[in-house]
Protein backbone atom coordinates (compact mmCIF):
# COMPACT_ATOMS: atom_id res chain seq x y z
CA UNK A 1 0.00 0.00 0.00
CA UNK A 2 1.54 3.14 -1.01
CA UNK A 3 1.27 6.69 1.02
CA UNK A 4 0.76 10.05 0.51
CA UNK A 5 4.09 10.68 1.01
CA UNK A 6 5.44 8.61 -1.86
CA UNK A 7 3.95 10.47 -4.24
CA UNK A 8 4.92 13.72 -5.98
CA UNK A 9 1.19 15.86 -5.21
CA UNK A 10 2.76 19.09 -5.74
CA UNK A 11 -0.02 21.27 -7.26
CA UNK A 12 -2.06 18.20 -8.20
CA UNK A 13 -5.76 17.98 -7.31
CA UNK A 14 -6.04 15.29 -4.68
CA UNK A 15 -9.53 13.88 -3.75
CA UNK A 16 -9.25 13.03 0.11
CA UNK A 17 -11.64 10.39 1.25
CA UNK A 18 -11.68 11.39 5.35
CA UNK A 19 -14.76 9.92 7.97
CA UNK A 20 -15.73 12.99 9.15
CA UNK A 21 -18.51 11.05 10.69
CA UNK A 22 -18.79 13.07 13.96
CA UNK A 23 -21.19 13.81 16.71
CA UNK A 24 -23.59 16.33 16.25
CA UNK A 25 -25.91 17.72 19.17
CA UNK A 26 -29.24 18.80 17.72
CA UNK A 27 -28.26 22.44 17.06
CA UNK A 28 -25.76 21.33 14.17
CA UNK A 29 -22.70 22.04 16.89
CA UNK A 30 -19.83 19.01 16.95
CA UNK A 31 -19.52 17.75 19.98
CA UNK A 32 -16.13 16.05 19.66
CA UNK A 33 -13.91 16.62 16.55
CA UNK A 34 -11.10 13.53 17.55
CA UNK A 35 -11.92 12.01 13.45
CA UNK A 36 -11.16 16.02 12.30
CA UNK A 37 -8.07 16.36 14.07
CA UNK A 38 -7.13 12.95 12.70
CA UNK A 39 -6.68 13.66 9.26
CA UNK A 40 -4.80 17.22 9.98
CA UNK A 41 -1.56 15.88 9.30
CA UNK A 42 -2.62 14.42 5.61
CA UNK A 43 -4.62 17.71 4.71
CA UNK A 44 -1.70 20.10 6.48
CA UNK A 45 0.70 17.58 4.45
CA UNK A 46 -1.16 18.63 0.94
CA UNK A 47 -0.82 22.22 2.06
CA UNK A 48 2.74 22.33 2.18
CA UNK A 49 2.68 21.18 -1.16
CA UNK A 50 0.30 23.29 -2.60
CA UNK A 51 -2.30 20.82 -3.82
CA UNK A 52 -5.76 21.55 -4.54
CA UNK A 53 -7.55 19.67 -1.49
CA UNK A 54 -10.98 18.03 -2.67
CA UNK A 55 -12.15 16.40 0.89
CA UNK A 56 -14.79 13.61 0.30
CA UNK A 57 -17.01 12.31 3.25
CA UNK A 58 -20.10 10.77 4.94
CA UNK A 59 -21.66 11.55 8.06
CA UNK A 60 -24.43 9.89 9.38
CA UNK A 61 -26.94 7.54 7.65
CA UNK A 62 -28.83 9.75 5.58
CA UNK A 63 -30.77 6.74 3.32
CA UNK A 64 -29.40 7.86 0.14
CA UNK A 65 -31.37 11.28 -0.12
CA UNK A 66 -29.91 15.18 1.06
CA UNK A 67 -31.36 15.95 4.24
CA UNK A 68 -29.92 18.88 6.03
CA UNK A 69 -29.85 17.50 9.29
CA UNK A 70 -26.42 15.47 8.20
CA UNK A 71 -24.77 18.09 6.08
CA UNK A 72 -21.39 18.48 6.49
CA UNK A 73 -21.36 22.36 6.68
CA UNK A 74 -20.53 22.10 10.36
CA UNK A 75 -17.60 20.15 9.65
CA UNK A 76 -16.01 22.98 7.15
CA UNK A 77 -16.61 25.60 9.39
CA UNK A 78 -14.53 23.63 11.86
CA UNK A 79 -12.21 22.55 10.04
CA UNK A 80 -11.54 25.97 8.63
CA UNK A 81 -10.64 27.05 12.43
CA UNK A 82 -8.42 24.05 12.50
CA UNK A 83 -6.06 24.40 9.68
CA UNK A 84 -6.80 28.26 10.07
CA UNK A 85 -7.80 28.79 6.33
CA UNK A 86 -10.75 29.14 4.38
CA UNK A 87 -12.85 25.88 3.88
CA UNK A 88 -15.18 26.13 0.90
CA UNK A 89 -18.35 24.33 0.84
CA UNK A 90 -19.83 22.52 -2.09
CA UNK A 91 -23.44 21.77 -2.32
CA UNK A 92 -23.25 18.49 -3.30
CA UNK A 93 -20.67 15.69 -4.34
CA UNK A 94 -21.06 15.06 -8.04
CA UNK A 95 -22.46 17.20 -10.60
CA UNK A 96 -21.81 20.28 -12.85
CA UNK A 97 -21.58 22.81 -9.49
CA UNK A 98 -18.97 20.82 -8.41
CA UNK A 99 -17.04 20.50 -11.43
CA UNK A 100 -17.20 24.12 -11.86
CA UNK A 101 -16.08 24.93 -8.35
CA UNK A 102 -12.73 22.02 -8.61
CA UNK A 103 -12.06 23.96 -11.91
CA UNK A 104 -11.93 27.53 -10.44
CA UNK A 105 -9.50 26.37 -6.94
CA UNK A 106 -6.31 27.66 -6.96
CA UNK A 107 -3.29 25.67 -5.39
CA UNK A 108 -3.68 25.27 -1.47
CA UNK A 109 -7.30 25.70 -1.83
CA UNK A 110 -9.56 23.05 0.22
CA UNK A 111 -12.62 22.42 -0.87
CA UNK A 112 -15.17 19.88 1.18
CA UNK A 113 -17.82 18.44 -0.41
CA UNK A 114 -21.18 17.82 0.64
CA UNK A 115 -22.24 14.01 2.68
CA UNK A 116 -21.43 11.43 -0.13
CA UNK A 117 -24.48 9.22 1.42
CA UNK A 118 -27.05 11.97 0.20
CA UNK A 119 -26.88 9.55 -2.94
CA UNK A 120 -27.43 5.72 -2.56
CA UNK A 121 -25.15 5.17 -4.59
CA UNK A 122 -22.38 5.86 -2.48
CA UNK A 123 -23.39 2.89 -0.02
CA UNK A 124 -24.27 0.49 -3.08
CA UNK A 125 -20.93 0.85 -4.59
CA UNK A 126 -21.75 2.07 -8.15
CA UNK A 127 -19.70 2.34 -10.63
CA UNK A 128 -21.07 5.47 -12.58
CA UNK A 129 -21.02 7.36 -8.81
CA UNK A 130 -17.36 6.14 -8.42
CA UNK A 131 -16.38 7.25 -12.18
CA UNK A 132 -18.41 10.91 -11.36
CA UNK A 133 -16.21 11.23 -8.02
CA UNK A 134 -13.06 10.18 -10.27
CA UNK A 135 -13.24 12.86 -12.78
CA UNK A 136 -12.83 15.48 -10.18
CA UNK A 137 -8.92 15.13 -9.21
CA UNK A 138 -5.63 13.60 -10.05
CA UNK A 139 -4.94 11.67 -7.37
CA UNK A 140 -6.97 9.77 -4.79
CA UNK A 141 -6.01 9.46 -0.75
CA UNK A 142 -8.06 7.49 1.69
CA UNK A 143 -7.89 8.63 4.82
CA UNK A 144 -10.88 7.54 6.72
CA UNK A 145 -10.13 4.10 8.45
CA UNK A 146 -13.34 4.37 10.37
CA UNK A 147 -15.28 3.64 7.16
CA UNK A 148 -12.85 1.22 5.73
CA UNK A 149 -14.58 -1.75 6.38
CA UNK A 150 -17.62 -0.17 4.29
CA UNK A 151 -17.18 -1.50 0.29
CA UNK A 152 -18.47 1.63 -0.88
CA UNK A 153 -18.34 3.79 -4.07
CA UNK A 154 -15.80 6.66 -2.26
CA UNK A 155 -13.87 3.76 -0.50
CA UNK A 156 -13.42 1.21 -2.91
CA UNK A 157 -14.98 1.93 -6.47
CA UNK A 158 -13.17 4.98 -6.82
CA UNK A 159 -9.75 3.62 -7.11
CA UNK A 160 -10.86 2.00 -10.34
CA UNK A 161 -10.38 5.51 -11.52
CA UNK A 162 -7.46 6.93 -10.46
CA UNK A 163 -3.92 5.58 -11.86
CA UNK A 164 -2.53 7.11 -8.27
CA UNK A 165 -3.94 5.75 -5.44
CA UNK A 166 -2.35 5.82 -1.66
CA UNK A 167 -3.14 6.14 2.33
CA UNK A 168 -3.55 9.38 4.23
CA UNK A 169 -1.44 9.05 7.63
CA UNK A 170 -4.09 8.93 9.60
CA UNK A 171 -4.86 5.69 7.92
CA UNK A 172 -1.43 4.66 7.83
CA UNK A 173 -1.07 4.87 11.49
CA UNK A 174 -4.10 2.67 12.07
CA UNK A 175 -2.68 -0.53 10.09
CA UNK A 176 0.66 0.98 11.77
CA UNK A 177 -0.43 0.61 15.60
CA UNK A 178 -2.84 -2.40 14.55
CA UNK A 179 -0.08 -4.89 13.07
CA UNK A 180 2.14 -3.47 16.33
CA UNK A 181 -0.61 -4.84 18.40
CA UNK A 182 -2.26 -8.03 16.97
CA UNK A 183 0.06 -9.49 13.82
CA UNK A 184 3.53 -9.04 15.64
CA UNK A 185 3.01 -7.77 18.76
CA UNK A 186 5.63 -7.73 21.79
CA UNK A 187 4.77 -10.35 23.95
CA UNK A 188 2.90 -10.71 26.52
CA UNK A 189 -0.47 -9.90 24.48
CA UNK A 190 -3.53 -9.73 26.33
CA UNK A 191 -6.75 -8.96 25.09
CA UNK A 192 -9.01 -6.70 27.16
CA UNK A 193 -13.03 -7.61 25.70
CA UNK A 194 -16.23 -5.85 27.16
CA UNK A 195 -19.21 -4.37 26.14
CA UNK A 196 -23.00 -5.91 25.68
CA UNK A 197 -23.04 -8.78 23.46
CA UNK A 198 -20.67 -12.00 22.53
CA UNK A 199 -22.45 -12.10 19.52
CA UNK A 200 -21.14 -8.95 18.59
CA UNK A 201 -17.53 -10.02 19.21
CA UNK A 202 -17.77 -13.49 18.67
CA UNK A 203 -15.72 -13.49 15.04
CA UNK A 204 -12.80 -11.14 17.64
CA UNK A 205 -12.89 -13.56 20.10
CA UNK A 206 -12.60 -16.53 18.37
CA UNK A 207 -9.39 -14.77 16.44
CA UNK A 208 -8.02 -13.53 19.15
CA UNK A 209 -8.04 -16.37 21.01
CA UNK A 210 -5.28 -17.72 18.63
CA UNK A 211 -3.28 -14.92 18.83
CA UNK A 212 -3.28 -13.65 22.55
CA UNK A 213 -1.59 -14.79 25.83
CA UNK A 214 -4.35 -13.71 27.98
CA UNK A 215 -7.93 -12.62 27.51
CA UNK A 216 -9.89 -10.63 29.76
CA UNK A 217 -13.64 -10.66 29.65
CA UNK A 218 -15.79 -8.23 31.20
CA UNK A 219 -19.28 -6.39 30.59
CA UNK A 220 -22.46 -7.70 30.24
CA UNK A 221 -20.80 -10.14 27.73
CA UNK A 222 -19.09 -12.10 30.49
CA UNK A 223 -22.70 -13.33 32.17
CA UNK A 224 -22.84 -15.60 29.32
CA UNK A 225 -19.72 -17.13 29.90
CA UNK A 226 -20.16 -17.23 33.35
CA UNK A 227 -23.42 -19.16 32.87
CA UNK A 228 -22.06 -21.09 30.69
CA UNK A 229 -19.83 -22.17 33.59
CA UNK A 230 -23.06 -23.12 35.06
CA UNK A 231 -23.27 -20.03 37.44
CA UNK A 232 -27.09 -18.53 38.52
CA UNK A 233 -26.28 -14.88 37.28
CA UNK A 234 -29.98 -13.99 37.92
CA UNK A 235 -31.66 -11.24 36.04
CA UNK A 236 -28.36 -10.37 34.03
CA UNK A 237 -28.19 -10.24 30.08
CA UNK A 238 -27.64 -13.39 28.59
CA UNK A 239 -27.23 -14.82 25.27
CA UNK A 240 -28.59 -18.00 25.96
CA UNK A 241 -28.51 -19.26 22.07
CA UNK A 242 -24.34 -18.64 22.65
CA UNK A 243 -23.66 -20.60 26.03
CA UNK A 244 -22.16 -23.61 23.62
CA UNK A 245 -19.82 -21.05 22.03
CA UNK A 246 -18.48 -19.22 25.03
CA UNK A 247 -17.83 -23.23 26.55
CA UNK A 248 -16.39 -23.51 23.56
CA UNK A 249 -13.95 -20.73 23.74
CA UNK A 250 -13.66 -21.26 27.37
CA UNK A 251 -12.32 -25.02 26.47
CA UNK A 252 -9.91 -23.69 23.51
CA UNK A 253 -8.50 -20.90 25.52
CA UNK A 254 -7.47 -23.85 28.16
CA UNK A 255 -6.30 -26.51 25.46
CA UNK A 256 -4.14 -23.30 23.98
CA UNK A 257 -2.83 -22.64 26.95
CA UNK A 258 -4.71 -19.11 27.10
CA UNK A 259 -5.11 -17.35 30.07
CA UNK A 260 -8.63 -16.56 30.28
CA UNK A 261 -9.77 -13.99 32.78
CA UNK A 262 -13.58 -13.77 34.12
CA UNK A 263 -14.83 -11.68 37.05
CA UNK A 264 -14.89 -13.42 40.12
CA UNK A 265 -17.14 -10.46 41.57
CA UNK A 266 -19.45 -7.88 40.35
CA UNK A 267 -21.99 -4.95 41.06
CA UNK A 268 -25.31 -5.67 40.96
CA UNK A 269 -28.29 -3.57 40.22
CA UNK A 270 -32.25 -4.29 41.13
CA UNK A 271 -32.91 -2.42 38.08
CA UNK A 272 -31.06 -1.12 34.70
CA UNK A 273 -31.49 2.14 35.50
CA UNK A 274 -28.82 4.96 37.62
CA UNK A 275 -30.99 5.00 40.74
CA UNK A 276 -30.87 1.09 41.05
CA UNK A 277 -30.46 0.03 44.38
CA UNK A 278 -27.10 -1.60 44.27
CA UNK A 279 -24.68 -3.69 45.80
CA UNK A 280 -21.41 -6.08 45.44
CA UNK A 281 -21.44 -9.92 45.73
CA UNK A 282 -18.92 -12.98 43.97
CA UNK A 283 -20.44 -13.89 40.59
CA UNK A 284 -20.95 -17.20 42.56
CA UNK A 285 -24.00 -15.72 44.61
CA UNK A 286 -26.01 -13.10 42.01
CA UNK A 287 -29.38 -12.93 44.09
CA UNK A 288 -32.31 -14.24 42.46
CA UNK A 289 -33.95 -10.85 41.08
CA UNK A 290 -30.42 -9.14 40.36
CA UNK A 291 -28.69 -8.13 37.24
CA UNK A 292 -25.09 -7.99 37.17
CA UNK A 293 -23.82 -4.17 35.48
CA UNK A 294 -20.19 -3.56 36.89
CA UNK A 295 -17.15 -5.86 37.82
CA UNK A 296 -16.76 -5.89 41.34
CA UNK A 297 -13.31 -4.28 43.28
CA UNK A 298 -12.13 -8.00 43.77
CA UNK A 299 -12.00 -8.26 39.85
CA UNK A 300 -10.55 -4.88 39.35
CA UNK A 301 -7.61 -6.55 41.49
CA UNK A 302 -7.40 -9.56 39.63
CA UNK A 303 -7.34 -7.73 35.88
CA UNK A 304 -4.52 -5.32 37.16
CA UNK A 305 -2.65 -8.40 38.32
CA UNK A 306 -3.14 -10.00 35.03
CA UNK A 307 -2.16 -6.79 32.94
CA UNK A 308 0.85 -6.26 34.97
CA UNK A 309 3.53 -7.71 32.72
CA UNK A 310 1.72 -7.24 29.41
CA UNK A 311 4.05 -5.83 26.70
CA UNK A 312 0.80 -5.40 24.57
CA UNK A 313 -2.79 -4.81 25.34
CA UNK A 314 -5.53 -4.15 22.94
CA UNK A 315 -8.98 -3.50 24.13
CA UNK A 316 -12.04 -3.24 23.20
CA UNK A 317 -15.69 -2.63 25.39
CA UNK A 318 -16.34 -1.30 28.83
CA UNK A 319 -16.32 -3.51 31.42
CA UNK A 320 -20.13 -2.72 32.84
CA UNK A 321 -22.93 -0.20 32.16
CA UNK A 322 -20.56 2.87 33.07
CA UNK A 323 -22.85 5.42 31.06
CA UNK A 324 -24.46 5.20 34.78
CA UNK A 325 -22.09 6.68 37.60
CA UNK A 326 -22.92 3.16 39.98
CA UNK A 327 -21.65 0.88 37.27
CA UNK A 328 -18.69 2.99 36.01
CA UNK A 329 -16.04 1.85 38.38
CA UNK A 330 -14.92 -0.85 36.72
CA UNK A 331 -14.42 0.54 33.58
CA UNK A 332 -12.78 3.75 35.12
CA UNK A 333 -10.13 1.48 37.16
CA UNK A 334 -9.41 -0.54 33.92
CA UNK A 335 -8.47 2.77 32.34
CA UNK A 336 -6.73 3.65 34.78
CA UNK A 337 -4.89 0.58 34.44
CA UNK A 338 -4.25 0.16 30.91
CA UNK A 339 -3.13 4.06 30.87
CA UNK A 340 -0.75 3.71 34.13
CA UNK A 341 0.75 -0.06 32.13
CA UNK A 342 4.71 0.35 29.98
CA UNK A 343 2.94 -1.84 27.61
CA UNK A 344 1.53 -0.58 24.25
CA UNK A 345 -1.44 0.07 24.50
CA UNK A 346 -4.13 0.09 21.77
CA UNK A 347 -7.80 1.02 22.41
CA UNK A 348 -10.40 0.90 19.80
CA UNK A 349 -14.32 0.86 19.45
CA UNK A 350 -16.71 3.49 20.19
CA UNK A 351 -17.74 3.14 24.04
CA UNK A 352 -14.24 2.10 25.04
CA UNK A 353 -12.61 5.44 23.80
CA UNK A 354 -15.78 7.61 25.60
CA UNK A 355 -14.56 6.08 28.81
CA UNK A 356 -10.83 6.94 27.99
CA UNK A 357 -11.80 10.47 27.16
CA UNK A 358 -13.86 10.72 30.32
CA UNK A 359 -11.31 9.88 32.42
CA UNK A 360 -9.08 12.47 31.03
CA UNK A 361 -6.44 9.79 30.19
CA UNK A 362 -6.88 9.66 26.65
CA UNK A 363 -2.82 11.36 26.45
CA UNK A 364 -1.71 8.26 28.34
CA UNK A 365 -2.61 5.65 25.62
CA UNK A 366 -0.10 4.68 23.20
CA UNK A 367 -2.98 4.69 20.77
CA UNK A 368 -6.52 5.72 20.67
CA UNK A 369 -8.32 3.96 17.36
CA UNK A 370 -10.82 6.39 15.25
CA UNK A 371 -12.62 3.26 13.92
CA UNK A 372 -15.63 1.62 15.45
CA UNK A 373 -16.89 -1.05 13.04
CA UNK A 374 -13.38 -1.27 10.90
CA UNK A 375 -11.66 -1.45 14.28
CA UNK A 376 -13.47 -5.00 15.61
CA UNK A 377 -13.40 -6.35 11.74
CA UNK A 378 -9.34 -6.22 12.40
CA UNK A 379 -9.99 -7.99 15.18
CA UNK A 380 -11.70 -10.44 13.85
CA UNK A 381 -8.45 -10.96 11.47
CA UNK A 382 -10.86 -9.78 8.09
CA UNK A 383 -9.31 -7.84 5.57
CA UNK A 384 -10.84 -4.36 5.40
CA UNK A 385 -12.34 -3.54 1.52
CA UNK A 386 -10.94 -0.38 1.76
CA UNK A 387 -7.25 -1.39 2.61
CA UNK A 388 -7.26 -4.31 0.23
CA UNK A 389 -8.68 -1.54 -2.54
CA UNK A 390 -5.56 0.35 -1.91
CA UNK A 391 -3.13 -2.92 -1.93
CA UNK A 392 -4.63 -3.68 -5.36
CA UNK A 393 -3.27 -0.33 -6.79
CA UNK A 394 -0.10 -0.67 -5.39
CA UNK A 395 0.67 -4.37 -6.77
C1 LIG B 1 -18.38 4.78 11.91
O1 LIG B 1 -18.77 5.75 12.58
O2 LIG B 1 -18.15 3.66 12.43
C2 LIG B 1 -18.09 4.98 10.47
O3 LIG B 1 -18.19 6.31 10.12
C3 LIG B 1 -18.97 4.12 9.60
O4 LIG B 1 -20.29 4.50 9.70
P1 LIG B 1 -21.45 3.49 9.29
O5 LIG B 1 -21.49 2.42 10.35
O6 LIG B 1 -22.70 4.31 9.22
O7 LIG B 1 -21.09 2.89 7.96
Amino acid sequence: MKNISDLNIRGKKLLIRVDFNVPLDGQGNITEDTRIRGVLPTINHALDEQAKIIIISHLGRPDGKPNEKFSLAPVAKRLSRLIAKDVQMAPDCIGDEVKTMVEQMQEGDVLLLENLRFHKEEQENDPEFSRKLGELADIYINDAFAVAHRAHASVVGVTNFFDQCAAGFLLQKEMDYFHRSVSDPMRPLVAVIGGAKVSSKLGALRNLIDRVDKMIIGGAMANTFLKSMGHDVGLSKVEDDLLDTAKELVDKAFRQGVKLYLPVDCIVGDTFSARAETKRTTTQEVPAGWMILDIGPATTMLFSAALENAKTIIWNGPMGAFEMDAFSRGTMAMVQHVASSHALTIVGGGDTDVAVHRAGASNYISYISTGGGAFLMLMEGKKLPGIEALENKAN
